[in-house]
């Protein structure tokens, strides 16, 4: 179906201006939305403007977008009310991953936006039925996840739970093009949607491995930086098997799925880290020992990166090769 979409008279709003409300905000703003922005926590109002108008200028830097931050920040809205969403098409609530929490939220949402405004959420893993539960009109709720930094990134899951409008998922899905993203539609949900099902299969795996002596973390982390880090820009799992041989693939699966770990308790590695108050390099505490310094700087070195492989990913778009074919055949 074609839809109409014309970002500059479509308003968005964010809740939560965390980490991932201002890299959202700012992919929203280089779209070319008005953005009102809720801080649903006064604290946020400290960092965020500041955090958006960094990626903006640094966006701009890039060359992920031609628009001068002060054009795109004319466009912005920073507030503690809720009310301000009135005009929204489309909200999207970026709080902290508590269903109570999120559930309170949604409230003052709902409450502020018309009946035909879309409502989603960027949770990592609490599935979108249980979430649809908590609102008052559950056929325009979606998931909407995201992945850090998501003003460079393109992943986009959007996710229907078992009460939503399927087509009001699919004029989603085709917003979010705009956004520079190449999306997924989940149209069943289930929990942890596509990657985070993948990832923590590899998650789990890795625990099982330095936990039982096979490998320490350095060496789980090379690897996994070396092989999948070096071909998953490029392809996914199943494209990675056509290239490399599928029947490979169906030996190793007989003798080694038996083998994996299937454990369904949180590693003790992790519970204790958590428990002695490590978050990670946010708070410089994590896996590895980190100086602040080093700390401040896996920050930045990410955020580098992240431009970097945006660039080599954009030479290789999902459809690099029927490009190729149609070159080839002059079209
Ligand atoms: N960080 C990631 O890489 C990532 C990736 C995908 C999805 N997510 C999901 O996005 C959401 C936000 O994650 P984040 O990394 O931006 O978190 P964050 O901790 O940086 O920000 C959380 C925000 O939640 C809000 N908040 C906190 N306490 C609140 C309360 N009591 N009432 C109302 N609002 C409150 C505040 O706006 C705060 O800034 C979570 O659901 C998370 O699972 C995160």
């Amino acid at each position: 179906m074609e839809y109409t979409i014309d970002p500059a008279n479509m308003p968005v709003g964010v809740v939560g201006l965390g980490l991932m409300g201002c890299s959202i905000t700012a992919c929203l703003l280089m779209a070319g939305h008005p953005v009102i922005a809720v801080a649903p926590l006064a604290a946020d109002l400290q960092h965020a403007a500041k955090r958006i108008t960094e990626h903006l200028t640094r966006s701009l830097q890039e060359g992920i977008t031609t628009k001068a931050p002060a054009t795109c920040l004319q466009q912005l809205t920073i507030t503690e009310s809720y009310e301000q969403l009135g005009h929204c098409v489309l909200v999207i609530e970026c709080t902290l991953e508590n269903l109570a929490i999120k559930k309170s939220v949604y409230e003052k949402i709902e409450a502020a936006i018309s009946e035909d405004a879309l409502l989603t959420s960027n949770t990592s893993a609490i599935p979108i039925s249980i979430l649809q539960e908590q609102v008052k009109h559950p056929a325009r709720f979606f998931g909407l996840h995201w992945a850090e930094p998501s003003h460079t990134t393109r992943f986009l899951e959007v996710i229907c739970g078992n009460k939503s409008d399927v087509a009001k998922g699919e004029y989603l899905y085709a917003i979010s093009h705009f956004w520079g993203k190449e999306p997924t539609l989940v149209r069943k949900d289930i929990r942890g949607f596509i990657t985070n099902r993948l990832m923590y299969a590899m998650y789990r795996e890795a625990f099982h491995l330095v936990e039982n002596g096979y490998a320490t973390i350095e060496d789980v982390d090379r690897a996994c930086r070396n092989n999948a880090g070096y071909w998953m820009t490029l392809v996914g799992v199943f494209r990675w098997m056509d290239l490399t041989g599928v029947a490979a693939y169906h030996t190793v699966m007989k003798d080694l799925f038996p083998t994996l770990s299937n454990t369904t308790e949180v590693p003790a590695l992790i519970d204790n880290l958590v428990k002695a108050g490590a978050r990670g390099v946010s708070n410089a505490q994590g896996f590895y020992d980190y100086t602040p310094e080093e700390a401040r700087l896996w920050e930045e070195t990410f955020a580098a990166f992240s431009y970097e492989i945006r660039e080599l990913a954009l030479k290789y778009p999902v459809d690099v090769v029927r490009k190729k074919v149609a070159a080839h055949n002059g079209h």
